[in-house]
Parts: structure tokens; sequence; C-alpha cells
């Protein structure tokens, strides 16, 4: 393992400060590294049917290895289970097997598993530690990172949850290989987001290692998801709660998001969220905030990443409105926007006219 690249973050929370470690092959590693951290007792490996079959052995094989107890404990996997009844279901199981407040978590999976895992950790006995295991891009750059966890309701996506920052974040970029190619996409739209919301030179970057990023060669994907989660880490040490300067990771995600909905959630999320973060690059040429030249390289970013840059025609725009005006991101009935005005910089405004978001989703 000497030369396998490797990357840690930390995400400085004060006396909740946790590293994230990138690695290729870091699964095999996490049980020496958690006996080190003594994070828990005992661990309950969560994880959705899929994920388990995929790379369950391989973590419970390094936690017995490093004379751990542990179990794996599965759920079925998808967003419509991201919901109250599985955390129903997973409590009884954790309660049944007698877990109690010395015991810990481990999400393995993507963002459903870690969001889930998070909620769980957060109210089982008022609260257990736990860390994270991504293991889809999404995951790796953005849901594993920052402490928000949660479940849909009916009502809702994510509309119950707690923030709730896990011990550790352990990124094994290994298991992207398995990871199929619409997921990797939905995971690159949030990579090239974090390129325009904060860092110019990252962005460069993405334009200058297309090749390597989508092989995803060891050395330049640990470098992407490491720059991301740094970026990411900046952000949530400032504003943890998303009193403000955290809304700017929603760039792209309120018409996306409104997209998403208008399709009947045909269109996957990441490249509703590519359409979405295009639109506002419109929005913000059309309003002055944007030169020509620097929204030109955004979207040929995201259209040289095999992502969408319009908005399919048979979309009701009329719909798209509907959903935006309804976003769970409205305050007081205000719908905010993350406004590029430069490559790398960004600012939070709910000053938008009507005409003007017309004009962007008709394009
Ligand atoms: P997901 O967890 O459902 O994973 C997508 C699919 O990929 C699943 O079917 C899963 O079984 C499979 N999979 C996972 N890893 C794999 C691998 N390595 N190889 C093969 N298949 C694999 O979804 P996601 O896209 O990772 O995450 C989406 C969720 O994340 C949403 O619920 C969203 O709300 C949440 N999210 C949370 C935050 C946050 O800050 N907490 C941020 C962004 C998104
Ligand atoms: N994905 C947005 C956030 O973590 O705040």
């Amino acid at each position: 393992m000497e030369h396998t690249p490797r990357k840690i973050v930390q995400v400085g929370l004060g006396n909740r400060t946790y590293p994230i470690l990138i690695q290729s092959g870091v699964l095999q590693l996490i049980g020496r590294d958690l006996l080190q951290r003594k994070v828990a007792k005992r661990y309950g490996v969560i994880s959705d049917d899929h994920v388990a079959s995929l790379y369950g052995d391989r973590l419970m094989a390094s936690l017995t290895e490093a004379g751990l107890a542990a179990e794996l404990i599965t759920f079925p996997r998808g967003e419509k289970n991201k919901n109250l009844q599985t955390i129903g279901a997973l409590s009884s199981e954790l309660a049944a097997r007698n877990f109690d407040r010395k015991d810990g978590l481990i999400a393995l999976g993507g963002g459903v598993t870690g969001d889930i895992t998070g909620f769980l950790a957060s109210v089982y006995m008022r609260g257990i530690p736990f860390v994270q295991a991504p293991t889809t891009l999404l995951a790796q750059v953005d849901s594993s990172v920052g402490g928000k966890t949660g479940v849909d309701i009916p009502e809702g996506k994510n509309l119950v949850g707690t923030f709730y920052q896990p011990a550790a974040v352990y990124i094994d970029t290994d298991a992207l290989q398995t990871l199929p190619g619409e997921e990797l996409l939905g995971g690159l739209a949030e990579v090239i987001k974090y390129g325009i919301i904060a860092d110019a030179d990252f962005f460069h970057f993405l334009e200058n290692n297309r090749e390597p990023i989508l092989a995803l060669d060891k050395p330049v994907i640990t470098e992407t998801v490491a720059r991301c989660c740094e970026i990411k880490a900046r952000v949530v040490e400032q504003d943890e709660r998303e009193g403000d300067l955290r809304r700017i990771l929603n760039f792209g995600h309120t018409i996306g998001h409104a997209i998403e909905a208008a399709s009947d959630f045909k269109l996957i999320h990441g490249l509703a969220v590519a359409m979405g973060m295009c639109a506002v690059v419109r929005l913000a040429v059309r309003t002055g905030c944007l030169a020509t030249e620097e929204a030109a390289r955004i979207i040929n970013l995201i259209q040289a990443y095999g992502m969408p840059v319009t908005i399919p025609a048979e979309l009701d725009r009329n719909r798209i409105k509907g959903y935006l005006l309804t976003d769970k991101k409205t305050v007081g009935g205000r719908v905010f926007y993350v406004i590029p005005n430069h490559i790398g910089e960004v600012f939070i405004t709910d000053q938008v006219d009507e005409s003007d978001i017309d004009q962007v989703l008709r394009l």
C-alpha cells in the first residue's frame, strides 16, 4: 500500500473535528484505523443490500481481522426506502442485537445509506457515534461530509433529519470501479459545482484532466475527491447549520430539483443538477453578473463530461416554475439563487426577476 495515493482532509469543528481519509483500498484498512481511534466498542455496518453484496465482506473482514466486533445489517436499496419505516426497522434490529450507547455504526454505501445511518446514529439511544464509508462519487464528494442526515416523508425529500457529524469518513476510490456510468455522472455534476462555486484553479484542473478523471485514474481521482472534500470542509467549518454560506453548495440545485420533479423523477438527480447549473449560468449572463466567455467555459466543461446542458423540450416550463416556487429551500416564500459572478466565486440573492427565470427556462 506504500505507493497508493492517499489524502487526508480535516473537518475542523472544535471537539467534533474529524478526518476524511481518501485512499484506494481504504475499505481494507478501516478496522486497523478504528481500533486506534476507539470510536466504539462494537460496530453495526449499515448497508443497502446491493452495496453489501459488493463490499460487505471486504469491510467485515477488515473489522474482524483488527479484532473488532461487528455485524452487518442491511436494508433494501433505493431512495424509496430512505424513510421512517427503514429507521424503525433498523432501530428494532439494533435493539434486538443489544446495541447500546458504547456501540457505533458504519455507513457503507451511497448517499441514501449515509443519510439513513447518520440519522439513525443521531437518534438511537439519543445518539451513538458513526463513521461514513461512502461508495458513490456523490456520497464521496458531498453527502458523507458535513453532517446533514435525514429521511424523506410523503410531503417531501429530507424533511426529517438532523445535523450530526461522523467521527471519521473513509473514502475508498476503488469502489467507484463498480459504479454504473449514470451514477458516476451524477457525482461529477457535484464535482464541477465545487470548481464553479469556490475554486477557479480546481475548475482549470477539471478542464485539464477530463480523461483521467473519467477513467478513474487513481492519483487523479484521489486528488479530485480530496479537493472537493477540502472545499466542502471549509464551507461546513464556517457555517455548519446552513445559516448562510453553506447555501452556496446548493448552486444549480434549486432549478435542478424543479427540473427533476417536473420530469416525475425520470431524470436522475445529477443530470437535473447539471441542467440547473447551466440555467443559472445563463441567468447570470442575462443579469450582467457573469461574462459570456466564463459562462461558455462552464457550459463547455459540463458538456465535455457528458452531461446535458439544456432542459429537455418536452418538460412543461410552467410545472418547473411551480416546483421552483415550492422548493423547500424557499424562505418566507422567497426563492434564493446562487449566482456565479466569476468561475470560483458566487453570491446568494433572492432579487431575480421572474421574467429572467422564464427566459432561461425557455432555452
Ligand atoms: P444511493 O445511495 O441510492 O446510491 C445509488 C445506487 O448505487 C444504489 O442503488 C446503490 O446500491 C448503488 N451503489 C452504491 N455504491 C455502489 C458501488 N460502489 N458500485 C455499484 N453500485 C453502487 O444514492 P446516491 O446517489 O449515492 O445518493 C443520493 C442521496 O444522497 C439522496 O437521498 C440525497 O438526498 C442524498 N444527499 C445527501 C446530502 C447530504 O449532505 N447529506 C448531500 C447530497 C445528497
Ligand atoms: N449538499 C449540500 C450540503 O451539504 O449542504
